[in-house]
């Protein structure tokens, strides 16, 4: 009987802790200089993801090595570098069920040119080099990412009043 009990709670909390997924998710210079920050918000937004930080930075080259560090050997890296230091970006945090993973299939393939159309890059950017948004492609990423832009502070646990019509009981 209290092991029924143990792994029925155990379960339940693992969906719990799944539902807190966090993804860290920024529109990049290029996506801010075209007017695209409220659009892409609104993606996460309607999807059912819950918003837990952002902030409105022009972001050091510094802090831009640290964010890109696993590509540091990759001949773009410069100018990604340069791109993404070139103007304000949006860095957010959002949570639910499978953030990682659902953001990143909603921001489609690294390079437009892949990119599914009813993606974000599929639908509002052309080159990989202009690609206007960042997500996160593992949880252990996402938690590496968000420890570099916000701090523990900044980040917000809230109750979205929808939460019930998002997630089932
Ligand atoms: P991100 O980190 O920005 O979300 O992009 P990603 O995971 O889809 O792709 P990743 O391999 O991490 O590359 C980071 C960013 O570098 C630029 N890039 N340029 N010129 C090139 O061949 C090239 N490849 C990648 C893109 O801006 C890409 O998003
Ligand atoms: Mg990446």
């Amino acid at each position: 009987m209290i092991c029924t009990l143990l792994a029925i709670f155990s379960l339940f909390s693992k969906a719990m802790a799944e539902a807190r997924e966090r993804t860290f998710i920024m529109v990049k210079p290029d996506g801010v200089q075209r007017g695209l920050v409220g659009k892409i918000i609104k993606r996460f937004e309607e999807k059912g993801f819950k918003l837990v930080a952002l902030k409105f930075t022009w972001p050091s080259e510094e802090l831009l090595k640290k964010h890109y560090a696993d590509l540091a050997s990759r001949p773009f890296f410069p100018g990604l570098v340069k791109y993404m230091s070139s103007g304000p970006v949006v860095p957010m945090v959002w949570e639910g069920l499978n953030a990682v993973k659902t953001g990143r299939v909603m921001l489609g393939a690294t390079n437009p040119a892949d990119s599914a159309p009813g993606t974000i890059r599929g639908d509002l950017c052309i080159q990989v080099g202009r690609n206007i948004i960042h997500g996160s492609d593992s949880v252990e990423s996402a938690q590496k990412e968000i420890g570099l832009w916000f701090t523990e502070k900044e980040v917000i646990g809230w109750t979205p009043a929808t939460t019930t019509w998002v997630y089932e009981d």
